[in-house]
């Protein structure tokens, strides 16, 4: 395997990545983009062309990786955070048809976020183009944001193993936490501490799937007592948009001055944003809330990585 990842070159869920492939091939490669990107970029991917075809919005997902394929010298040729709308979504027309005639065009990347089930593997089914998963629905994975927030953690801790993580809120809807738990079932001595109301408890295929590679996991409602015993505290936010509702009355979900006095002082607090009120701004300013900073630059890497891997792969 080495330098390639299970089902290269699609990226559908975070599972297709091992530890040797992180560690030793992954790393220093979001590394050497993290050069790149300081010095303004290159000309690596000329003449590379990337879709962007979203069903869902999106800030910071769309925006990365489009960043990431500029900041490599490749082209963005079509983008839409609404596809919904605008494109012939919106007449009725497949997710199968859509994908057939974008190939037709011989793009060399589509990277799509679709609101139904899991529409990069049905589209890399049909594609005869790399397809990366921007995140979608049912059950639902987002496996760019596990590596963002992977390298994110391994940069503050220099490892995984025996890390020991607070996931709080939407632990059902959100998908960036589920494939997070996927990919940090590859390490060792990992013990997620879930915390969340009843109504948004993590899925039983995650919990099924930590059972099998051992990792130690807790389920409960109180983030202030599970606050002082974690390396990081990765907090989401309501899936309102698919009905979620966080109730304060069954427990304490929230990020506030409360949380960072009883947080380690070498801990850090993560985020996939967007946030809306579960961290309060107060905590923005604490040395240890990596969501507007860190976080966000290891997204640009991470893209930068996985385009330069899939779209050109021997330079
Ligand atoms: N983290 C994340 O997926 O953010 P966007 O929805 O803004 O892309």
């Amino acid at each position: 395997m080495g330098t390639k990842f299970e089902g290269f070159p699609n990226v559908i869920y975070a599972q297709q990545f091992s530890r040797i492939f992180l560690e030793k091939y992954f790393l220093p490669l979001t590394d050497e983009m993290q050069v790149l990107f300081e010095n303004r970029g290159c000309e690596l991917l000329r003449g590379k062309r990337m879709i962007s075809f979203f069903y869902q919005p999106s800030t910071r997902t769309r925006m990365s990786f489009e960043m990431a394929m500029d900041y490599l010298g490749g082209k963005v040729v079509f983008s839409t955070e609404n596809a919904r709308e605008f494109s012939s979504g919106a007449k009725g027309e497949t997710l199968m048809d859509t994908i057939n005639v974008i190939n037709r065009y011989r793009p060399d990347v589509i990277v799509i976020r679709y609101d139904h089930k899991i529409g990069a593997e049905l589209a890399a089914k049909v594609s005869h183009v790399p397809i990366i998963n921007a995140g979608d629905r049912k059950p639902g994975q987002h496996p760019t944001q596990a590596l963002l927030d992977w390298r994110t953690i391994f940069k503050h801790r220099g490892e995984i193993d025996g890390l020991k993580i607070a996931m709080v809120g939407d632990l059902d809807k959100g998908r960036t936490v589920r494939s997070l738990s996927y990919l940090l079932g590859k390490f060792k001595g990992v013990k997620i501490y879930f915390v969340s109301p009843p109504n948004t408890r993590m899925g039983s295929d995650v919990k099924r799937y930590l059972r099998r590679h051992n990792v130690e996991f807790t389920e409960s409602t109180d983030l202030r007592k599970i606050a002082p015993l974690v390396d990081v505290v990765y907090q989401t936010r309501a899936q309102t948009e698919c009905g979620t509702i966080i109730n304060r009355k069954h427990g304490y979900f929230i990020v506030d001055k409360t949380i960072l006095d009883l947080m380690r002082t070498d801990a850090i607090i993560m985020h996939p944003l967007p946030r809306v009120d579960e961290i309060t701004v107060e905590v923005d300013s604490d040395p240890r809330a990596v969501y507007l900073t860190k976080q966000i630059d290891s997204g640009l890497f991470t893209r930068m990585a996985l385009l330069k891997m899939i779209l050109s792969p021997k330079s």
